[in-house]
């Protein structure tokens, strides 16, 4: 059987991928909406007109109402819904979490899937809640690993998701992910962390992916489980997340929330409508609040920001810019910042990754100095090898006949050898004033060169006499 994913650009931890399913191949990273089988707030057609190329509706639902499974298993999912692309179906282990208990054996739902022609199957997880006793996620993990291996062993025409689940334990979701991978799945969601995004516990969620990731390798597609605001695809798209769901959309139109890639507003306190799509054009935000339709209308518009969204974090890989979208984005708000300062820690991880050479980089705030070029710079610096008489300076027309070699000095790198100022990443674009982390990057960076080459002389030429001083404090050998 031919790789039914198949990367084709990446940045950072994220991806362009291309994930083939019976009902047609889509384009990763890509967000699926949920479809209620009895309520379709936006009927399926139209979600496919919206630009939605693969939605996910659940399957338990279809399988408990014997007028929507009789119909399932005589037409097949996609007539049922009227989308012909490919369809994920869900196994009701969402219910499970949320109701305790749920009316099906998990084969029985498994096949129920195959039969109403899937293109991706979930077997019957447990979604382990954060937090809870090391004892109950590990035992947890056991009865859904026992269930993932029965499932493999299903004869099956379509895809099959393998959830990593192991709740708040890094170490249990690597191993997870780790014993999963070299079953036989197409597809593995990251599940067990609805409740982590619903309370912005966005560090946690970073370490519960990167975990995953880190036990599945780089080559296996990866959903994350009921991740739908748009305000997260940038930072789970740099993580290595290919799939995203969106209930988010319904369920917020429901509560009268208007979806910003920035976060979330109520409609009832809003002046002006910031976007553009055919809803947000034709209506105010009182026309919207009055209309009938209002939960359809925002509906609508929520989905549009998000696969809008979706887009934008694609457009970013191919032009290796995830990382500035992430800072934009991470930005907007202090936990989403929290996570983006955990996935820094990570740096490591994603320097491993992150291995393309890109356009031009952009210092866009301090967490730039973080960035995967910046590190990999500092960490391979003591690899540079200079003798006799070195100037490091920051004016490029400087007289520099006495030296045998020239740096030029540019935070966050520090100092870098002179023939490389045009070349990637040390062409990048900084600020005139670099902020404290630039400095401190490039100083240390600075500090490891000239460690690393103890019998040569530095001079340090720097406009900003400031910079001298630290390089001179922070590299006191001389
Ligand atoms: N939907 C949201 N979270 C989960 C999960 O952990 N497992 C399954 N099967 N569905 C989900
Ligand atoms: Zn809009």
């Amino acid at each position: 059987m031919p790789d039914r994913f198949e990367i084709l650009h990446k940045d950072l931890a994220g991806r362009i991928g291309r994930l083939s399913t019976p009902h047609g191949t889509i384009e990763t990273p890509e967000l699926m909406p949920v479809v209620n089988p009895h309520l379709q707030l936006i009927p399926a057609g139209e979600l496919a007109e919206m630009g939605a190329n693969m939605i996910i509706t659940n399957s338990y639902i279809i399988h408990q109402d014997p007028a929507l499974r009789n119909e399932a298993l005589e037409k097949g999912l996609h007539d049922l819904l009227g989308f012909q692309g490919p369809i994920m179906t869900d196994s009701g282990a969402f219910q499970l979490s949320v109701y305790g208990d749920i009316e099906v054996q998990p084969l029985q739902i498994l096949d129920f899937q195959f039969r109403i022609n899937s293109d991706i199957a979930v077997p019957l997880d447990i979604p382990t809640p954060p937090d809870v006793s090391r004892e109950r996620a590990e035992s947890e993990l056991l009865v859904t690993e026992g269930r993932l291996e029965e499932a493999t062993d299903q004869n099956r025409p379509n895809l099959l998701a393998g959830p990593i689940q192991g709740s708040t334990y890094p170490d249990l979701r690597e191993r997870a992910a780790r014993h999963l991978k070299d079953l036989n799945f197409d597809v593995f969601p990251i599940g067990g962390v609805v409740p982590l995004m619903e309370s912005y516990r966005f560090e946690t969620l970073v370490d519960v992916v990167v975990s995953a990731k880190k036990g599945l390798g780089s080559g296996a597609p990866v959903h994350l489980f009921g991740a739908g605001h748009p305000m997260l695809f940038a930072l789970a798209a740099a993580m290595g997340c290919d799939l995203f769901d969106s209930a988010a959309y319904a369920l917020y139109a429901r509560q009268g929330r208007y979806l910003t890639v920035h976060g979330t507003r109520k409609l009832e306190e809003m002046n002006y409508l910031p976007c553009s799509c055919p809803v947000c054009l034709k209506h105010s935000p009182q026309e919207l609040m009055k209309s009938p339709d209002k939960t359809k209308l925002l509906a609508r518009h929520n989905l549009h920001v998000s696969l809008q969204e979706i887009r934008l974090v694609r457009q970013s890989i191919r032009d290796g810019t995830l990382w500035n979208l992430l800072e934009c984005r991470c930005r907007s708000h202090p936990r989403m910042l929290d996570g983006l300062i955990r996935l820094k820690c990570e740096s490591r991880w994603l320097e491993g990754l992150d291995t393309s050479s890109k356009s031009t980089l952009f210092y866009l705030s301090p967490e730039s100095a973080a960035r995967p070029e910046v590190m990999r710079y500092s960490r391979r610096v003591d690899r540079i090898s200079l003798q006799g008489n070195v100037l490091i300076t920051d004016e490029t027309n400087t007289d520099s006949t006495d030296f045998d070699h020239v740096l030029y000095f540019k935070p966050p790198f520090g100092a870098y050898p002179a023939e490389l100022s045009e070349t990637y990443p040390f062409n990048a674009e900084v600020p005139l004033e670099p902020d404290d982390d630039a400095q401190v990057a490039a100083v240390e960076a600075t500090r490891h060169l000239m460690e690393a080459n103890p019998g040569v002389h530095f001079a340090i030429r720097l406009k900003k006499s400031r910079w001298t001083e630290l390089v001179n404090a922070e590299c006191n050998m001389r």
